[in-house]
């Protein structure tokens, strides 16, 4: 399963707060073509629930608690994000659930392409026949 949870470079100030920042390529594997953030819901909310076929996405967690169930369709793991300066990579091919474990927890991605309704595996029996046709041969 391709996932990786990254520590952003991070600059810490006593009393103003701390910076943390990430830069496409150097930091992280794939040029950032779109950002979108996820806010406002409350505790218990379920979201995700699909895999993308090419999109690469890194998540963050600036602000609450938030678990992220992932499945590549042999493996699953469970990641909880609750660090403003930690990141998860997800590479294609990655069916995620995102839970939120605090309301108005705040989940930014960065990804790596324009949004495309195509790129989604919205159906779980679907993504287990598409990981199975593209791990043959
Ligand atoms: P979706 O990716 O399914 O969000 P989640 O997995 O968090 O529930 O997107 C929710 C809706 O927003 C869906 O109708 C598609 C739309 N959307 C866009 O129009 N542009 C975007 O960049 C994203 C991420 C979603």
């Amino acid at each position: 399963m391709k996932f990786e949870l990254i520590k952003l470079k991070t600059v810490a100030t006593e009393r103003e707060g701390t910076l943390s920042f990430f830069e496409s390529k150097k930091d992280i594997g794939f040029e950032i073509c779109r950002f979108y953030y996820i806010y406002g819901a409350s505790i218990g909310v379920e979201r995700g629930r699909h895999a993308h076929k090419n999109l690469s996405q890194l998540l963050i967690c600036p602000y609450g608690s938030i678990t992220i169930k992932l499945d590549d369709g042999n493996e699953k793991k469970e990641v909880i994000l609750n660090q403003p300066d930690i990141a998860l990579y997800l590479s294609p091919g990655i069916w995620r659930e995102m839970i939120w474990n605090k309301d108005n927890s705040i989940l930014c991605v960065a990804a790596s392409d324009y949004y495309n309704e195509e790129d989604y595996i919205r159906d779980y029996s679907e993504f287990i026949r598409y990981i199975q046709n593209n791990s043959k041969g």
